[in-house]
């Protein structure tokens, strides 16, 4: 055969393969909701901001309603959207849309047996596991709320020491948060200085800034393709490996001291139950998923909650009268002379409202994570069928106009009354909802009441540019909503 007909030969190849894929899509799309047309391959790529995930799906929401089709990648998936609808899948039909979905930026670098990104009984047995025993070591409870006060006044004395000068508070409030669930899982706190803590809060804090850029969105839909491309993705590895090293080493550590009598910490607690399993040959706590569900609490527990913080302070600058009566309550309700407790929190609407609406507001984990359906259902008469890829999109939650009369604007009024009592409201979702929702919520809600709560007692946060200069849109969109960097004083009061 020669060159032109080998040629030919592709050609026709590829053409076929075009008119299968054009098949395929047609076929699917006449039953799934409405979407833009993908093309073969790519899917929607050319109408997806792959730098700000959230704001295309926002406005396509606008565009097609509160149900959608989109092609991440070659596959489509469905967008839920607005607080009616979400509720409608994750809790109402929670049966069928409980399940995670693939999310190759984890998927790929976990694997199986964890927490996070597995399904089935396995991860029923371990889910439970891990929130009895994060309630045992205190979740909720008075003992993590002392570690938690504990952990801010570390934090307040590294404060102290910048004298008002500019700070950068990433790294501070990561290590201050990173050592929260460091002391549930390693059954310790590590110091400021120490080179494993900084270790673990580089590596999440850089995960989290790939898989919320364009680089983790594109690993996230041709994940084949793109372990191929050189690009900031295949960092994502070697930073997951990071912490598996710190953990596998106190994994080592926890065994030789171990005295099953007196577990210390979540990795005792786990190995006890890895031995009681240890005769059963499919048993859901397998040696190896130790390290991964390790992986699961520390990236889940840190980022998040310390994106929050960074977030809300940010907020707060601009907005400098809302921070001044957030100090107003706090002086009034707590005083100067003690810490804050949780107890606190039933005196002090006003707070709690404001940190409910930096929540809404900054809405940190915008596209919630992947579900999928675990069967074929009829959703908002649309037939779905089982495997589908689902998004739900919190974003369109916390920013639905039937439930907030300006969502775009800042303002703890959305979550007060006309006496200025804390007053709730549906369309809150920062953990998303059902089955799968947050497992540290709990623990999030605790951390993120005493860490504000000590910082403005002690502290005011002054930005370092005129109020009206302050941006407080996120800068890119993922898996998270990363704020914009920015400097500030920290001065004592
Ligand atoms: C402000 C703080 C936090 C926010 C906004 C947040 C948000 C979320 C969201 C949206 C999900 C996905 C739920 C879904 O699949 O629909 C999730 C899952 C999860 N979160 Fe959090 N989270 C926070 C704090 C924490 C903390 C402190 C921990 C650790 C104790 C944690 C551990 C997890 C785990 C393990 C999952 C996976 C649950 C599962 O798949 O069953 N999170 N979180
Ligand atoms: C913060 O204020 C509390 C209450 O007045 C006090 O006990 C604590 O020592 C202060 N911490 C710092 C670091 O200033
Ligand atoms: C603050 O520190 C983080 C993490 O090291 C870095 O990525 C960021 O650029 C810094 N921000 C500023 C304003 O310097």
């Amino acid at each position: 055969m020669d060159w032109s007909s080998a040629f030919l030969l592709l050609f026709i190849f590829f053409l076929c393969s075009i008119i299968l894929n054009y098949m395929r899509i047609f076929k699917e799309k006449a039953t799934l909701p409405p979407g833009p047309m993908p093309i073969p391959f790519l899917g929607n790529l050319f109408q997806i901001d792959t730098n700000d995930l959230a704001t295309t799906l926002m406005k396509m929401k606008d565009k097609y309603g509160p149900v959608f089709t989109l092609y991440f990648g070659p596959k489509p998936g469905i967008v839920i959207c607005g607080y009616k609808a979400l509720k409608e899948a994750l809790i109402d039909q929670n049966d069928v849309f409980g399940d995670r979905g693939d999310y190759p930026v984890f998927l790929n670098f976990i694997g199986v047996h964890d927490l996070a990104f597995t399904n089935g009984e396995g991860w029923k047995n371990r889910r439970r596991f891990a929130l009895l025993t994060l309630r045992n070591f205190g979740m909720g409870k008075r003992s993590i709320e002392e570690r938690i006060l504990e952990e801010a006044q570390f934090l307040m004395n590294e404060f102290r020491k910048t004298n008002g000068s500019p700070v950068n508070l990433t790294v501070y409030l990561a290590r201050a948060v990173a050592n929260v669930i460091s002391s549930i899982v390693y059954g310790n706190r590590f110091d400021y200085k120490d080179k494993r803590l900084k270790a673990i809060t580089d590596s999440i804090y850089n995960n989290f800034c790939i898989t919320s850029s364009m680089w983790g969105n594109l690993y996230n839909m041709y994940p084949n393709l793109m372990d191929y491309l050189p690009g900031p993705h295949r960092k994502l590895k070697t930073n997951f490996q990071d912490i598996y090293d710190i953990t596998d080493e106190s994994i080592k550590k926890h065994e030789e001291t171990l005295d099953p009598e007196n577990p210390r910490d979540y990795i005792d607690c786990y190995l006890i139950k890895i031995k009681e399993e240890m005769n059963n040959l499919d048993s859901d706590f397998p040696a190896k998923s130790l390290r991964r569900t390790v992986q699961n609490l520390l990236f889940g527990g840190t980022e998040t909650v310390s994106t929050t913080l960074r977030f809300g302070i940010l907020v707060l600058m601009k907005y400098p009268e809302i921070a001044e009566r957030m100090q107003e309550e706090i002086d009034r309700v707590i005083g100067r002379d003690r810490s804050p407790a949780t107890v606190d929190r039933n005196k002090m609407p006003y707070t709690e409202a404001t940190i409910y609406e930096i929540m809404r507001f900054c809405d940190v984990i915008p596209i919630s994570l992947p579900h999928v359906t675990s069967k074929d259902t009829i959703f908002k008469g649309f037939f779905i069928p089982k495997g589908t890829y689902v998004a739900p999109l919190l974003t369109s939650v916390h920013y639905d106009p039937e439930y907030y009369a300006e969502p775009n604007k800042f303002n703890p009024n959305n979550f007060l009354d006309d006496k200025g009592l804390f007053r709730k409201n549906d369309a809150h979702m920062p953990f998303s909802a059902g089955k799968r929702i947050c497992l540290g919520e709990s623990l999030a809600r605790m951390e993120l009441f005493l860490f504000f709560t000590s910082l403005l007692q002690n502290f005011t946060f002054k930005p370092i540019v005129p109020k009206e200069e302050i941006s407080i849109r996120p800068t890119a969109s993922g898996l998270g909503n990363v704020p914009p960097k920015y400097k500030c004083r920290v001065l004592p009061r």
